[in-house]
């Protein structure tokens, strides 16, 4: 139903490129029409960032061609990629979290007034237009460093927008959207293909490929395995089959033998969190139970990612109410506080908390366990690089050596990375806030079973999470949180999508 014929926006042929000798992407085709969406999907470090990171002019193919509307290009920098009108959305997102929303948006391309000064009228309110289009609920001149991830990948989105690209790739947009926002998004990105734009779409969503793409490529080890119309294919789990090269089974949790008595965990009682312009968390009590895996459900800005700072003590929030771990009231001052007592806390925003990116993968495996080796003796220390390789193993994480940094790890093993470090220090409860975002299914699938795992073996599991199928896979019970406010929690036996959704909405 395009008014638009297709042609190729971009064609790429026989793409290669190697890092420190080891092949990333290996003769890969790719081409974008106008006027449709393609997604392109594959396993963490398959090598889809990279792909569209040569597109995007910030890698340089060792061979292979590129062409931009039928003519040979050559796109050395960011600037020629955009001056060819293309736009890349990093999976790590790039903005200044120093300037405004607004000025993120117009960086380096600022509308004039006719005296030649910013026109900041003009500026927030082509903003605030473009911001409205995507849900986004924050004053446009909010600083970017003070918003939450979700809301600064929205930020990112409508700087392209503005840019006016005639090719959009979005890599893992909707990884830190809710279910609503995700929506949103999704609906936009059909009506900028009705305007003639051609879309990639990364994503480990695969709900969203079949929900708006037109054809979809799968790579697997940096090789492209197939390109077809999405239409043909079968399933999200025979699309997970070609991503992995074998049959997929899609996790389930085991259902429970009778319930245990157990003790509560962790208590919050009447739980108030007062944000600079109004109460960030309102009058929330709820309890957890031993071994129980309680989830924490709502919109972008309901308040999961601040009920988890507070129990960890890392609120920004002037606080009020009661938090009791395992019958005794505490405020953790530090987070060598909550460690002590056992808590660890997996967030939400790797990039600012999650990792230390220039050291190896072994130092950040070892670093929040180090507290809990006294004096740190060598026979421990070779005890403890013995169980770094276990968990790397054990959580999957793709890697050549325990010696490679971090940010060489693609995106989500990155999140495996962290998610397994923290696994290491054996805590008794664990705080998790979006811990597979950006997680391949296959490798979601194994976290999923370390998580019920840990449940299993006594850990208390408070995860926040937008992917409601996450929580419902997951979860004991779950609290629905409304604009700050609990809406209802409910047990397993109540679960639904469509409850869940109809309960986080205002
Ligand atoms: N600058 C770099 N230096 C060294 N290795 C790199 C670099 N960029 C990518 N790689 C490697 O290339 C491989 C592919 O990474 P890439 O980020 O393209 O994967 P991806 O498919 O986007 O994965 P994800 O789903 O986790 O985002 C990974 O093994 C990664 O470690
Ligand atoms: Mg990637």
């Amino acid at each position: 139903m395009n008014a638009v014929v297709p042609a190729p926006l971009i064609e790429a042929d026989g793409l290669s490129i190697s890092f420190n000798g080891s092949a990333v992407l290996s003769s890969v085709d790719f081409d974008v029409m106008a006027g449709e969406v393609h997604a392109l999907v594959g396993e963490n470090g398959a090598g889809k960032s990279s792909l569209m990171k040569m597109l995007g002019g910030l890698y340089t193919p060792d061979s292979g061609t590129i062409r931009v509307r039928g003519a040979p290009a050559r796109l050395a920098s960011v600037n020629d990629a955009i001056d060819a009108g293309i736009a890349l959305i990093h999976q790590e997102l790039n903005l200044v979290d120093t300037l405004s929303a607004v000025d993120n948006i117009f960086l380096g391309k600022e509308p004039r007034t006719r005296f030649g000064f910013p026109d900041r009228r003009a500026m927030r309110a082509a903003a605030r237009g473009v911001l409205d289009q995507l849900g986004f609920r924050a004053d446009p001149e909010t600083l970017v460093g003070t918003l939450r991830v979700g809301e600064k990948q929205l930020v990112e989105i409508a700087k392209s927008l503005v840019a006016d690209a005639k090719v959009l790739i979005m890599d893992e947009p909707t990884s830190a959207l809710s279910d609503v926002e995700t929506h949103a998004l999704l609906t936009l990105t059909k009506r900028l293909r009705e305007r003639g734009m051609g879309i990639v779409l990364i994503s480990h969503r695969l709900g969203e490929v079949f929900a708006v793409a037109d054809r979809v490529t799968v790579l697997r080890d940096g090789r492209r395995i197939s390109t077809l119309p999405v239409a043909q294919v079968e399933s999200s789990t025979a699309l997970v089959s070609m991503m992995i090269g074998k049959d997929f089974a899609p996790p389930e949790r085991a259902e429970d033998e009778a319930p245990r008595t157990r003790s509560t965990s962790i208590e919050v009682r009447d739980l108030t969190l007062w944000g600079p312009a109004r109460a960030m968390v309102r009058d929330v009590s709820f309890s957890v139970l031993e071994g129980e895996v309680f989830g924490l459900s709502g919109l972008l800005g309901a308040g999961k990612t601040e009920v988890l700072e507070a129990i960890y003590g890392i609120s920004a929030y002037a606080q009020e109410g009661s938090i009791a771990v395992a019958g005794r009231q505490r405020s953790f001052r530090s987070p060598d506080e909550a460690a002590e007592a056992g808590l660890a806390f997996v967030t939400e925003d790797r990039k600012k908390d999650g990792l230390v990116l220039d050291q190896s993968l072994e130092a950040n495996f070892m670093l929040p366990s180090l507290p809990r080796v006294p004096g740190f003796p060598l026979y421990l220390r070779r005890r403890l690089c013995g169980r770094i390789a276990e968990q790397a193993s054990a959580s999957r994480v793709k890697h050549r050596s325990l010696a490679q940094a971090a940010n060489s790890l693609s995106g989500g093993n990155q999140q495996k990375l962290i998610i397994g470090k923290w696994l290491m220090t054996r805590p008794r409860i664990l705080l998790l806030d979006e811990p597979t975002r950006g997680v391949d299914v296959a490798a979601k699938a194994e976290i999923y079973r370390q998580i019920l795992g840990a449940a299993r073996a006594g850990v208390t599991v408070l995860i926040a999470s937008s992917e409601i199928d996450e929580l419902t896979l997951l979860c004991d019970r779950i609290l629905v949180l409304c604009e700050g406010r609990a809406k209802r929690v409910l047990p397993r036996s109540d679960f639904s999508g469509d409850e869940l959704v109809r309960l986080a909405s205002p």
